[in-house]
């Protein structure tokens, strides 16, 4: 497996698990190609075997990292995939110089919440409109 920084080569596969696992992003092929080029959002493909089986985005502002999407499709998950993309955000934010760096997560995701609670993330709030009905949660950690 390797976490390689995207690019246009990642770029359906990335709008694909988008749209599946974040719909209410809204966010297109376009859109998706829009913000790899903004120098403020990186975005990370893992690959298993040269195929793109998982991703991570993360936004910078100021002196704060968001993650904004992490998945990592069904039949690869269990093998640390998700843990390598959370620690290259934490890198990318390290390099940034960012001092914090929060991440959303719907209160029912009790895999994702196990997962950052492993980065030592803890619950810092709750977004104040609800996604697709759910509950989000705001987990955060010094970076
Ligand atoms: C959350 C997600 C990214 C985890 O990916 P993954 O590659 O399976 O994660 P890893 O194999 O690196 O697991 C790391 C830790 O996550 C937690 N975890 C992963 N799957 C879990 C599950 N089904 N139940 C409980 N905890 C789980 C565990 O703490 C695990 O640590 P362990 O291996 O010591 O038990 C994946 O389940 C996913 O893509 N879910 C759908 C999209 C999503 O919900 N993204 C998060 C949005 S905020």
């Amino acid at each position: 497996m390797k976490i390689a920084r995207a690019t246009r080569r990642h770029l359906y596969s990335i709008t694909a698990m988008t749209r599946h696992f974040f719909p209410y992003t809204g966010f297109t092929f376009s859109t998706i190609l829009e913000r790899m080029q903004n120098e403020n959002i990186l975005y990370f493909a893992a690959e298993e075997n040269g195929h793109t089986v998982g991703f991570a985005d993360v936004e910078f502002r100021g002196k704060q990292a968001k993650i904004l999407g992490l998945a990592v499709l069904p039949e690869f998950r269990g093998k640390g995939i998700g843990r390598a993309l959370v620690k290259k955000c934490l890198s990318a934010a390290k390099k940034r110089g960012c001092s914090r760096v929060v991440m959303f997560v719907a209160e029912d995701n009790a895999a994702a919440q196990s997962l950052y609670a492993k980065f030592g993330f803890k619950k810092s709030g709750v977004l104040r409109r609800k996604l697709w009905g759910k509950k989000i949660l705001i987990y955060g950690r010094d970076a």
